[in-house]
C-alpha cells in the first residue's frame, strides 16, 4: 500500500562522525534491492553518510567519493549482494544515465543502491526509495530528514529510529 504523505524522521547531526554512525545504523538494516537517495548541496555530508552505510552493510572496502567513476560496486564476505555507490553530480542528460546502466543497476535484485544527486535521475528513483536529506546548519551541524512514501520501507525506517535513537 502506498502512503500519500511521506513519513519522515528528523534529527540534527553534530559532526561528520555522527553522520557516519547514523549511516552505519541504517546500512545494517538494509534488505536487498533497497535504494537510498542522498539529497543535499555540495559538502552537505552525503558521502560521509554513505561511508557509514557501507560500514553497517559490511562492505569489504571503504566507500569513497565516486566522482570519477560515477558508480562503484562494493561486496561483502557473507553473501553475493552488491552495494552500488553512485554519484550523479556530473550527469547532464538522460543519455548518460543510459550509458551508466542505471536502470539495470536499480533492477539488480541483489543490489543495494546509494545515490548522491538523485535529482539528476528523478524519474528512475523508485517509490520504495529511502530519501535522506542533509541540510547544513553551520560548519558542523546538519539537519537530517529520513523519509519514504512506501509503507513497507517505512518499517525499515522505524527499525532505524529504534536502533539509532532508542524510540
Ligand atoms: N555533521 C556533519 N555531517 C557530515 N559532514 C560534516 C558534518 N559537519 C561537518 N562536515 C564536513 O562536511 C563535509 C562533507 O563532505 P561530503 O563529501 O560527505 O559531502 P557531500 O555531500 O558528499 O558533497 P558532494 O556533493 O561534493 O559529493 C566534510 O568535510 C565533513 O567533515
Ligand atoms: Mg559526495
Amino acid at each position: 500500500m502506498a502512503i500519500l504523505e511521506p513519513l519522515s524522521i528528523e534529527c540534527t547531526s553534530h559532526s561528520e562522525s555522527q553522520t557516519q554512525r547514523l549511516g552505519a545504523r541504517l546500512g545494517a538494516l538494509l534488505p536487498r534491492h533497497a535504494v537510498i537517495a542522498l539529497h543535499g548541496p555540495l559538502g552537505a555530508g552525503k558521502t560521509s553518510f554513505a561511508r557509514g552505510v557501507g560500514i553497517g552493510w559490511g562492505a569489504e572496502q571503504p566507500l569513497r567519493s565516486p566522482t570519477f567513476t560515477l558508480v562503484q560496486a562494493h561486496h561483502r564476505q557473507h553473501d553475493d549482494a552488491t552495494l552500488y555507490h553512485i554519484d550523479l553530480y556530473r550527469v547532464e542528460d538522460a543519455r548518460e544515465l543510459v550509458n551508466l546502466g542505471l536502470e539495470e543497476i536499480l533492477d539488480d535484485e541483489n543490489g543495494v543502491c546509494l545515490i548522491e544527486w538523485p535529482e539528476r535521475a528523478a524519474a528512475l528513483i523508485p517509490a520504495e526509495a529511502i530519501h535522506v536529506k542533509l541540510a547544513p546548519l553551520d560548519d558542523t551541524h546538519r539537519h537530517m530528514t529520513f523519509s519514504t512514501s512506501d509503507a513497507q520501507t517505512w518499517q525499515i525506517l522505524l527499525a532505524f529510529r529504534k536502533s539509532a535513537f532508542g524510540v
